[in-house]
């Protein structure tokens, strides 16, 4: 893909999409790993003379203009990270009379930040008057949202495509560069052995990565509640952990799938198992330890058992790459973070490429501490999950081709 380092934006207005979407807590940023990560593209757009006009969005407004999902707060501590105003250009229906003032009076190298781009409903229909009005403020388009990549909205899809049709460039920066570089020469062209890991509470939200994993991958490890449906479909008893009953047969599909190509798929072999689902979810619970063989039929796995966690362990050591997404078990509470914990401290030591998908899993990563040795934590959640399916990401097919 064509990216920021293949044109000359000198004097002309930049048009930036990033993902600015972090979690806020009484109007404070309580993570903000996405906007350090945008930083590199800008601070290039700003060195370079470019008039760097941001937008993004934030949460799920619906198109109804929410104060509490404003950028305001976006724009604050942007300006502090880049050590110059950040000039938040607030209109409810984002291009609106500010944000256009704010253009027409912008000098190289400053920046404004637009509204939420949701706070117009028609942004995640693609529509095309959002769309063109966006692409009216630039000269060039710029996505650095890896974040939103698997959504076709405006400002990701629509102003690109209005931009290319008046031959205008629309570019990658360099943090959706970065993701693609790593999530795909991970899953296309692994140094191997490549190892797998997938965890989270459900099967049927990844199948399709389980299905395509399977087959770009030597070993796949599954833990966390989904691993019990597989569990299930092998004819152990699982007690009253989590079960997606209808998914079975794709359990054993998989298993089948496994054998036939002669990968191997791990599985707990050992539970830390509780009465209940802890509530709230730190809560100090009671714990047992229990091999698949003697699973209690009135307790739940929380987390993979500690022989699991060693099997694992000694998987990853021999690996080479590494991708992980979902966490092993609980891992809020204490009690139920131990197999988490674990991988993510083989992870972290490995002599591998190591990879962690967004959501739980970075944020699991980053909570213990272990982000700065990991060798590249997504900042996609569901856009990594689709990358990982084997999908094309419509915000990265709408860039241009070098
Ligand atoms: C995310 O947080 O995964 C992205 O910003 C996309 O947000 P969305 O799921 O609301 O489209």
């Amino acid at each position: 893909k064509k990216s920021v380092d293949d044109i000359n934006v000198s004097g002309q207005r930049v048009l930036c999409r990033c993902d600015f979407n972090v979690p806020l807590k009484d109007g404070k940023i309580t993570d903000e790993n996405r906007l350090v990560a945008a930083l590199p593209t800008i601070k290039k757009l700003i060195a370079d003379g470019g008039r760097v006009i941001l937008c993004s969005h934030l949460g799920k407004p619906k198109g109804e203009p929410k104060p509490e999902l404003s950028l305001a707060p976006v724009a604050v501590r942007l300006s502090e990270l880049l050590g110059q105003e950040v000039k938040f250009a607030a209109d409810d229906e984002v291009v609106g009379a500010n944000a256009r003032a704010a253009v027409e009076a912008m000098k190289d190298g400053e920046v404004v930040l637009l509204q939420n781009t949701r706070y117009r409903a028609e942004e995640t229909k693609n529509g095309e008057a959002l769309s063109k009005e966006l692409a009216s403020l630039a000269d060039v388009f710029v996505n650095d949202a890896f974040g939103t990549a698997h959504r076709a909205h405006c400002s990701n899809v629509g102003v690109a495509e209005c931009l290319k049709a008046e031959g205008k460039p629309a570019v990658v920066g360099y943090l959706m560069q970065k993701e693609i570089d790593f999530l795909g020469k991970a899953v296309e062209n692994p140094v191997r052995p490549f190892v797998a890991i997938l965890g989270g509470a459900k099967v049927a939200d990844k199948l399709n990565v389980i299905n395509n994993l399977l087959e770009k991958c030597d070993t796949l490890i599954i833990g966390g509640g989904m691993a019990y449906t597989f569990l299930k479909a092998q004819g152990f008893e699982i007690g009253t952990s989590l079960c997606d009953d209808s998914k079975l047969d794709y359990c054993k599909e998989m298993l089948a799938k496994a054998e036939k190509l002669g990968k191997k798929i791990l599985l707990p072999v050992d539970s830390v198992t509780v009465k209940s689902f802890p509530n709230p979810i730190d809560a100090e619970v009671d714990s047992e330890v229990h091999a698949n063989e003697d699973m209690p039929s009135d307790q739940l796995a929380g987390d993979i058992g500690p022989k699991t966690a060693e099997l694992y362990a000694n998987e990853v050591k021999a690996a080479k790459t590494v991708v992980w997404n979902g966490p092993m078990g609980v891992f809020e509470n204490p009690t139920l973070s131990k197999g988490t914990l674990k991988v993510a401290e083989v992870l972290a030591d490995a002599d591998a490429t190591t990879i962690i998908g967004g959501g739980d899993s970075a944020a699991a990563v980053n909570q213990m501490g272990f982000g700065p040795k990991m060798s590249h934590i997504s900042t996609g959640g569901g856009a990594s999950l689709e990358f990982l399916e084997g999908k094309a990401l419509p915000g990265v097919v709408a860039a241009d081709e070098k």
